[in-house]
C-alpha cells in the first residue's frame, strides 16, 4: 500500500506586492496554496496584476486576491510572508503577531535595520505567540548548497582553514526590475540605515558564510572588522562596498565582501581546508548554479545545477511547507540565523564608524549593546 501523503492547502498572506512579493506569490501558487497579497500602495497592487506577474510568469493568476492590509488584518493564515522594505519588516511582523499570529511567518532579508530596533521584541513576541519565524535567506536551501553540505559531510576538504564569501553585483538589474524607481534615492536601497546599501541588500554573503561556518563546527561570528565605501550626497547615504574580516567563536578567520558595483556579478563562497577546497557558485553562467571541488592530490569535480529564477525560491518554499507542518528543527532559515546575520551587519557599521574591530556578545541579546569595541566588552 502506498503511504498516505497529507496535503495541506496552506493559506498565505503576503505583505508587499513588489519584486519579492511576486516571486513568492508565484512560488506559493505553484504549490497550489491560497494566496492573498496586500500592499498599502494601490498602484503596487495594480502593477502586480497588470505588469509584474504577467510579465514574469505569462499571465495574471485570477485566484490571487489583492487587498489593502486592513481588509484582512485579523483573518487567520497558516503562513504570513513579510516582503516589504527592511525598515518596515519588524513593525509589520509585530503587528501581525498582535492581530492574528500565523503558524509560520517568513520575513525577508535583511531582517531589520542595522539599529536592530525591535529584534529582541520579535524574539519574545513570536515565542509567546507560538509562531515559527523564518528569514528569507533562500540561498541556504538551493540545490548547490545541499551539494556543498554533502561534500563537507563526506570530509572532502578536511579540517577547514578559512571561508571566503562574496555577493558582488552592480544593482542596475534591481532598477531595471523596478522601472518606477529612478534610482537608489527613491527607496530604502539608497540608505544603509534603512537596510539598504551593499551591507543590507547583498547580505546573502554574510548569511551563507555563517551557514557554512556553522556546518563546519566553527560557531558564530564573534569579531568583525569592517571597511565600507560610503556614498553620501544630499539624496542618499549608502555603502556601495562592504568588506569584512571576521573571526568565529572557535577561531575560524574569513572574509566577506558585498558590493553593488561589480559587473558582471560574482556570487560565490570558497571553503579551503587542509585537504582540499569547495567552491559554491551562484549563476557563474546564465541559468545555472554550480559547485566545484578538489581534494588535495585527489578527486576533483564540478556539478552544474540548471535553474530558472523561480527555482531560487523553490527549496525555500518546500522547507517552509515542512515548517507549516511542524518540522522546524535545525532550520537554516530560523529567526536566530537571520538575527545572527543582522548582528554582523550591525557590527560592520559600528566597526566602520569606530575604525576598529568589534566583538559580538550573544549573551546580551539582539541589540547594539551586544556589540562593543574588541577588548572593551563589559
Ligand atoms: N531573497 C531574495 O532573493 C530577495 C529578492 C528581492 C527582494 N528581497 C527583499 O524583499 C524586500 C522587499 O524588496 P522588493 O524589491 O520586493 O521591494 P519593492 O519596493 O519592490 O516592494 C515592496 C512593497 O512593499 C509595500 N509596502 C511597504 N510598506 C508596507 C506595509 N506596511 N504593508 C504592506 N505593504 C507595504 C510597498 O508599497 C511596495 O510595493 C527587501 O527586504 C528585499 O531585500 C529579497
Amino acid at each position: 500500500m502506498r503511504p498516505l501523503r497529507v496535503v495541506i492547502k496552506v493559506k498565505v498572506k503576503i505583505f508587499g506586492a513588489g519584486s519579492i512579493g511576486n516571486h513568492l506569490a508565484h512560488g506559493c501558487r505553484n504549490k497550489g496554496w491560497e494566496v492573498v497579497m496586500v500592499d498599502l500602495d494601490a498602484r503596487a497592487l495594480q502593477r502586480t496584476k497588470e505588469q509584474i506577474y504577467p510579465g514574469r510568469y505569462g499571465a495574471w493568476d485570477l485566484t490571487i486576491r489583492l487587498a489593502q492590509p486592513n481588509e484582512v488584518a485579523k483573518d487567520p493564515f497558516d503562513l504570513v510572508i513579510v516582503g516589504t522594505p527592511p525598515d518596515t519588516h519588524l513593525k509589520v511582523a509585530l503587528q501581525q503577531l498582535r492581530d492574528c499570529p500565523p503558524r509560520v511567518m517568513l520575513i525577508e532579508k535583511p531582517l531589520c535595520t542595522p539599529t536592530l530596533e525591535g529584534a529582541d521584541e520579535l524574539v519574545t513576541q513570536s515565542r509567546a505567540a507560538g509562531t515559527f519565524v523564518a528569514t528569507g535567506y533562500n540561498h541556504t536551501l538551493t540545490a548547490n548548497t545541499i551539494h556543498v553540505e554533502n561534500l563537507l559531510a563526506q570530509g572532502v576538504v578536511g579540517k577547514v582553514c578559512t571561508i571566503a564569501a562574496s555577493f558582488r553585483e552592480y544593482w542596475g538589474g534591481i532598477f531595471s526590475a523596478h522601472p518606477w524607481l529612478a534610482g537608489p534615492q527613491d527607496s530604502y536601497l539608497g540608505y544603509s540605515k534603512r537596510g539598504g546599501g551593499a551591507s543590507g541588500e547583498h547580505s546573502h554573503a554574510v548569511n551563507i558564510w555563517q551557514h557554512f561556518a556553522r556546518l563546519t563546527g566553527a560557531g558564530r561570528v564573534r569579531e568583525v572588522s569592517a571597511m565600507l565605501d560610503m556614498v553620501e550626497t544630499g539624496q542618499v547615504c549608502y555603502d556601495r562596498i562592504c568588506q569584512l574580516h571576521v573571526r568565529t567563536e572557535h577561531g575560524l578567520v574569513g572574509l566577506i565582501v558585498q558590493d553593488v558595483v561589480t559587473e558582471p556579478a560574482q556570487k560565490l563562497a570558497r571553503i579551503q581546508g587542509e585537504g582540499g577546497h569547495v567552491e559554491w557558485l551562484v549563476n557563474p553562467m546564465s541559468g545555472q548554479d554550480a559547485v566545484r571541488w578538489q581534494a588535495t592530490g585527489g578527486s576533483a569535480g564540478e556539478m552544474l545545477f540548471p535553474k530558472q529564477r523561480p527555482d531560487d525560491f523553490k527549496g525555500e518554499l518546500d522547507h517552509i511547507e515542512g515548517c507549516v507542518r511542524g518540522a522546524t528543527d535545525d532550520s537554516p532559515v530560523a529567526l536566530e540565523r537571520g538575527l545572527e546575520s543582522m548582528m554582523v551587519i550591525a557590527a560592520a557599521h559600528v566597526s566602520h564608524r569606530l575604525r576598529r574591530s568589534v566583538t559580538i556578545d550573544y549573551s546580551k541579546g539582539w541589540n547594539l549593546e551586544a556589540i562593543q569595541p574588541t577588548g572593551e566588552a563589559a
